[in-house]
């Protein structure tokens, strides 16, 4: 039995009609829209570089400016919106999770982890700077994150800032995303299930998915019910985004998806497609995609966007 086996038995997964054709398009160019209004948000949110420290800041500029689809801020804008949360502190959570997301690039990228030098159809920041330097801005990457969080220009009520604070604290620690990063540094030398490898992916991937989630509704004011409904849309969406990262590093090319391919294989990584094969791995990120979209049902028109989302990654190559 796979990890999301439908409730509808074996049948083929059939996508939600606003995940084709016109619904695509609409997709696209949100998505386009608000990368556009994040990147404004970040370049004015990230420290200008100047005085004898500048180089770290132009390091931080660097790496957050190389690109990326800026999906975990359009997840928080988008559950943010269901509860109707003011857009102008959810842009400030969106610019967190951005931050810190890309602080957690520019270290993967390091030697020491997994030694890579092309991130966003760029040279990785250690190499357009150096080590030293990468290392410091992925740390202020990952503190202006809390600043942010932290400013009373996120929400009005402390409450609401320490509650954020706490859960970005838990998502990015070593029960979240350190943790599987742990877990992934030193998968080459151990055999995981498929059980270890889902936590792995969970911990690595998918608790930064679940925090822009729930860190929409907890700016809304969502209740438990509704912080549940979006964990549950979370957990499936984060997982099949990470299938089909790796299947981008089996079957992608380095030109299209602006990294190196074929290093999960290379390093040893334990991966779902190394336990089960590309077919298997692929149905499995439908199932969840599916599921995903299945946990919004609560929810009308306005969830359509998030409703569709998983459906369209599936078929991304970056
Ligand atoms: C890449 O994340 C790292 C993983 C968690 C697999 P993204 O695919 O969201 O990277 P960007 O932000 O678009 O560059
Ligand atoms: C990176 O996973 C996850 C984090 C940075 C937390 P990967 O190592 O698979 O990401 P890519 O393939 O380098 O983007
Ligand atoms: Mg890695
Ligand atoms: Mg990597
Ligand atoms: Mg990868």
């Amino acid at each position: 039995m796979g990890i999301a086996a439908s409730r509808k038995g074996s049948d083929p997964v059939k996508e939600p009609a606003e995940a084709r054709g016109a619904g695509r398009e609409r997709l696209a160019r949100a998505l386009q829209l608000t990368a556009a209004d994040v990147e404004a948000a970040l370049d004015d949110l990230l420290p200008r570089p100047g005085g004898l420290h500048g180089r770290a800041q132009e390091a931080m500029r660097y790496a957050v400016f190389a690109g990326g689809k800026r999906l975990r801020p359009f997840l928080v804008l988008q559950c943010a919106g269901l509860f109707g949360a003011r857009r102008e502190g959810a842009m400030r959570v969106a610019a967190a999770i951005e931050a810190l997301h890309t602080y957690s690039l520019v270290h993967d990228d390091l030697p020491a982890m997994d030694n890579d030098d092309l991130r966003r159809g760029k040279p990785t920041a250690h190499r357009q700077f150096d080590e030293a330097t990468a290392i410091l801005a992925g740390d202020g990457l990952l503190t202006l994150a809390f600043e942010l969080l932290a400013g009373s220009a996120t929400h009005p009520s402390g409450e609401v800032r320490a509650e954020l604070v706490a859960s970005l604290a838990r998502a990015a620690g070593s029960d979240g995303m350190i943790g599987g990063q742990m877990i992934d540094i030193e998968a080459p030398d151990h055999e995981l299930s498929a059980e270890q490898v889902i936590e792995l992916q969970q911990k690595k991937t998918g608790a930064l998915f679940e925090f822009s989630c729930v860190a929409g509704g907890i700016l809304g004011g969502a209740g438990l019910a509704q912080r549940a409904m979006l964990r549950a849309y979370a957990r499936d969406f984060g997982l099949a985004f990470q299938i089909c990262d790796d299947l981008i590093d089996v079957l992608g090319s380095a030109d299209t998806a602006g990294k190196q391919v074929g290093k999960d294989q290379a390093l040893g990584k334990a991966t779902l497609i190394s336990l089960w094969g590309v077919d298997r791995a692929r149905t499995e990120a439908e199932r969840l995609a599916m599921r995903a979209s299945e946990a919004l049902a609560p929810h009308g028109a306005d969830a359509d966007l998030l409703r569709a989302l998983p459906f369209f990654l599936l078929d991304r190559r970056n």
